[in-house]
This record gives structure tokens, sequence and C-alpha cells, in this order.
């Protein structure tokens, strides 16, 4: 039986989908450090079952609206943390259908279970690639949808719709546009772990690891070293920004969209420098043709965020996350 003294500080509960990818799983671990119930939708296609605590794991397609109605009536929330997609830029000009199927079907599935089960605010992720090439940086959010990619546009449609659930539902909702999710909490046992990887720096160790080159996607962009600029967020900075967007929410806040990353650019030179300073040892790369669809470089003004959620980085430097990184990196060798 609860007791008063608990139902003073008992926190809601909150359901993560995709809490058993990279940046879900991060989240789950920070909600439950600060006192939160956690309940976890995945479907371990691309996400993995180690990162979760089974007691709090259902594994479920998002596609499912019943059986996430089930969840929900089992396990009553207040909130849902959406991560639950494709995340592969390259893979979704090959198979868009896939990610149009997934990450918005999906989540209008996931919307619909929401309606009847009453839970009317979600955290969504979203994206840097909703702004596709911007014409400059630091990139605002009210700048324009301008996607490239299939990928971007998936999270452009939920975004909208999202718009229109806020209107004509009341259903309120933060979206969280991130920049390079980077890094892994120090002395934890979540990290990156895409398979196939495609980002930098799990490639730039693999490269130091096995001696194979990391090849530098075009070193002819008109930035200083003449590779491309990007800003590196670390993932427990990301975690943290979830915690505000959902107490905002809860909180009887309003919906809208923020940028999450430092405001600082890192070309990858730098990055292929903070990997040899961090591991002491020299990456191999050569350098090859530009990436389909790469800007030169993105960088976000995290200064909404900063203002009006009060968000703040614990981790500034890109050595300092990388370093984060490689010790999940040795750990799991
Ligand atoms: N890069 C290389 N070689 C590689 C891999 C990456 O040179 O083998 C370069 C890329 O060209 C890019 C930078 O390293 O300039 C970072 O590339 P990532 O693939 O790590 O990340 P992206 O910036 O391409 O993608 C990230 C997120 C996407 C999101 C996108 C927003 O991972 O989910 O930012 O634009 F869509």
């Amino acid at each position: 039986m609860l007791l008063q003294s608990d139902l003073a500080t008992s926190k809601p509960t909150i359901l993560v989908t995709g809490g058993a990818g990279y940046i879900g799983a991060h989240t789950v671990h920070l909600l439950l450090q600060r006192g939160y119930e956690v309940q976890v939708v995945d479907n371990l296609s691309r996400g993995h079952r180690h990162n979760v605590d089974p007691a709090r794991l259902h594994v479920v397609d998002l596609a499912d609206t019943e059986a996430l109605c089930g969840v929900l009536a089992r396990h009553p929330c207040e909130a849902v943390i959406h991560f639950a997609a494709y995340i592969a830029v390259g893979e979704s000009t090959r198979v868009p259908e896939l990610y149009f199927r997934n990450n918005v079907c999906g989540s209008l599935s996931l919307l619909t279970a929401m309606l009847r089960s009453g839970v009317k605010r979600m955290v969504f992720s979203s994206t840097a690639a909703v702004y596709g090439m911007p014409a400059r940086v630091p990139i605002l959010e009210d700048f324009p949808y301008a996607p490239v990619s299939p990928y971007g546009e998936s999270k452009v449609m939920v975004e909208k719709i999202l718009g229109w659930f806020d209107s004509l539902h009341g259903l309120r909702s933060i979206s969280l546009r991130y920049f390079n999710a980077s890094g892994a909490e120090p002395g934890g046992t979540i990290g990156e772990e895409h398979d196939p990887e495609t980002h930098l720096i799990p490639l730039a160790f693999r490269a130091v690891e096995t001696g194979q080159p990391l090849t530098l996607f075009g070193d002819d962009y008109p930035t200083p070293d003449g590779t491309c600029i990007r800003d590196y967020i670390h993932v427990s900075d990301l975690a943290e920004a979830h915690i505000l967007a959902l107490e905002h929410l809860l909180a009887g806040g309003g919906s809208g969209a923020f940028n999450v990353g430092t405001g600082t650019g890192h070309s990858v030179r730098e990055v292929i420098a903070a990997v040899d300073a961090v591991t002491g040892r020299k990456t191999p790369w050569v350098a090859g043709p530009r990436r389909e669809g790469d800007p030169a470089e993105l960088v976000a003004s995290a200064d909404k965020l900063k203002r009006m959620l009060h968000w703040s980085p614990r981790f500034t430097s890109l050595r300092d996350i990388v370093a984060t990184a490689w010790e999940f990196e040795s750990r799991r060798r």
C-alpha cells in the first residue's frame, strides 16, 4: 500500500519506445536514476536485449496498436518518450518504404494507442536531418523543413502529425532534433553498437583496432580543413534533454521543437585527431569521395533549449566525449 509520504515523492510511469537502442537505453538509465518508473517497448530489430532489464521490457512492434494498448492498460503511463525508429540515412535512400512504414506508420500506430489509452504527452526523437542542407549555421529551430533523405522526411512527417494531434486532440509533444549523438555514460554498460555501423567515431575506433583505414568522405568541402563539420553531442546530455522536455510536459507545458547540440562544430579531421589523442594510436585513414547528401556543416543553435528548458551540457570537449566512447569500446572488447 502507498503511504501519503510515498505519494508525495513517487514519480510517474513513463513508456519508452526504442529503449533497447543507444540513446533510448541511456535515457531509461537516467529516468530510473531520477526515480521514474519505466516500461520499455522495443521489437529488438535494431536494439539490444542486453540494454534493458527484462522485467520492464515488452517485445512489441509499433505496428501492433492492440499490443501497445495492452501494455498501456497493464502499466498506466503519464507520458511516452518515443525513440523507436530506423536511423540510417543511406539505407533510407535504398529502401524508403521501410522508413516510411516503420518511422511514420509506426508512430501513427503508437499515437493511436496513446489516444485510446488517454496518454497525451510525448517526447519525440527527431533529427537535424529535418533541415537538410541549411543555407547557414548555427541552425535555428525556425529554419524551414528541407530534408534530403527519406529518413529526414519521415521525421518531418511525424513532427507534422504531432502538430495536428496537438491542435485536434490536445496531445502535447516536444520534438528533440538531435545533432551527432556520441560517447557513452562513463562507467556504464551502454554504448554505440549499430549493425552495420555507419557513424564516424566507432568506425575510427575500428580503424585503430584493425589497421584497416577509415575512409574520409570528402576533403574538398568549403571548410577550414576541407572535411565536414558536425556538432557532436554527448549521449548523456541528450538523455538529460529528454528528462527536461518530459518534465516541461508533465508540468503542463506546451508543444514545441528544440535542437539538441552543443553549438560547436568539429571537422572529421578534428574527430580523428581526438581519437588519436584518446587511444594513443594513429587512426589509419584515406581520403575518399564525398558521401551523397552530406552537408558541409551542421551546427546547432542550442540557445532555445538552454533558455526555455534550462539545459546545459556536461560534456563540452570533443576529446572528453571521444574518451567516454573509447572507454565503452575498450570494456566490451
Ligand atoms: N564520415 C566519414 N567516414 C565514415 C563515416 C562518416 O568521413 O566512414 C563523416 C561523414 O561524412 C560526416 C561525419 O563523418 O561528415 C559524421 O558522419 P556520421 O555518419 O557519423 O553522422 P551524420 O552527420 O552523417 O549523421 C548524423 C546522424 C543521423 C542524422 C544526421 C543529421 O547519425 O541520424 O546526423 O544530419 F540524420
